[in-house]
């Protein structure tokens, strides 16, 4: 006789870095719908979409709070953990999301012309005989590798502490597809800091497995977000990223990273560690 433990989070509290939009937004509705209580928090709140995310978990009759917290920086993570610890007495899951994709990120839609002129140029440089090294921007590198990687060790270094007293938790890291790249795309900053990422889950998940900490990541790929725009907005670039979506030959919505989130923090996952997984219907395994 097998059992099918549940995949209910109630009683449970979980916090979502980035999650006023995209990837973020949807993981935190989701481990609400599934029972949690949810911290949210992101870099930009101004807009009032962080309050809606709020609210919307509120009505799904869950507990929620906002904060306006840079990933980057330690002072802002330990008063987000501080606050929420003060409320909820304990954090049993957290979803490394923050990130950026190029360095004047995060990527706002008022930004798109201009972004996609300096894209136009990038590109052109890009495929000039100069190699990527000559190029080096030692400022962008520094801060995409600190948004997307560095910040990863200091949320967890604080939420972990909460964890550790708890003697229980689920971390999930948010990786890429690009963080497979080979060669070619290497010199990317994006691309070394989501391989960096996919390291830094392994050894998040040996270090912390004593605690009864389990550390995973999920690999996204062609999922339409505001990060996405400039690639999805460039018809060429859709139809031939659609062409490599093996399941359904579209892109996808952010949802279906929730729902893997949603298993690698369940007790369905209960021996999962220090995993990998990719949720792109395909797209990685079909550009080879
Ligand atoms: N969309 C995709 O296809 C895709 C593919 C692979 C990985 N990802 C990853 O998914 C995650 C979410 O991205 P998305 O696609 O939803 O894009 P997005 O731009 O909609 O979301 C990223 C969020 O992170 C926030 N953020 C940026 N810098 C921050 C900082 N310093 N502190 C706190 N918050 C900050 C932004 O304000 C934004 O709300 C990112 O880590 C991204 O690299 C996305």
């Amino acid at each position: 006789m097998v059992t099918v433990p549940g995949i209910s989070l109630e009683g449970q509290v979980a916090v979502v870095t980035g999650a006023r939009r995209g990837i973020g937004k949807d993981t935190a509705l989701v481990l609400a719908a599934a029972g949690a209580d949810v911290v949210v928090s992101d870099l930009v709140t101004e807009k009032g979409e962080l309050d809606a995310v709020v609210a919307e978990i509120k009505a799904m009759g869950r507990k929620a709070l906002g904060f306006k917290t840079d990933v980057r920086d330690r002072t802002q993570v330990d008063e987000m953990v501080k606050k929420t610890a003060e409320a909820f007495g304990r954090i049993d899951i957290l979803v490394n999301n923050a990130g950026i994709g190029l360095p004047e990120g995060p990527h706002e839609p008022e930004k798109f012309e201009a972004r996609q002129k300096e894209m136009q140029e990038h590109m052109a440089e890009w495929t000039s005989a100069k190699s990527w090294v000559s190029r080096f921007n030692e400022e962008n590198f520094e801060k995409i590798l600190n948004t997307n990687l560095r910040s990863i060790m200091v949320c967890t270094r604080a939420v972990s502490d909460v964890m550790i007293k708890n003697n229980r938790g689920a971390i999930v890291n948010v990786s890429s597809i690009q963080s497979f790249d080979r060669g070619g795309s290497a010199g990317s900053p994006y691309s070394i800091s989501k391989r960096g990422i996919n390291m830094l889950t392994e050894s998040l998940a040996v270090d912390l497995a004593r605690h009864n900490i389990r550390v995973n990541a999920i690999a996204p790929g062609g999922i339409v977000t505001e990060m996405m725009r400039d690639f999805t907005e460039r018809p060429q670039m859709r139809q031939m990223l659609e062409s490599r979506m093996l399941l359904g030959g579209k892109l996808i919505s952010p949802e279906p990273c929730g729902h893997l989130v949603l298993f690698l923090v369940s007790d369905l996952s209960k021996y999962v560690t220090g995993q990998i997984i990719c949720v792109d219907a395909g797209l990685n395994l079909a550009r080879g």
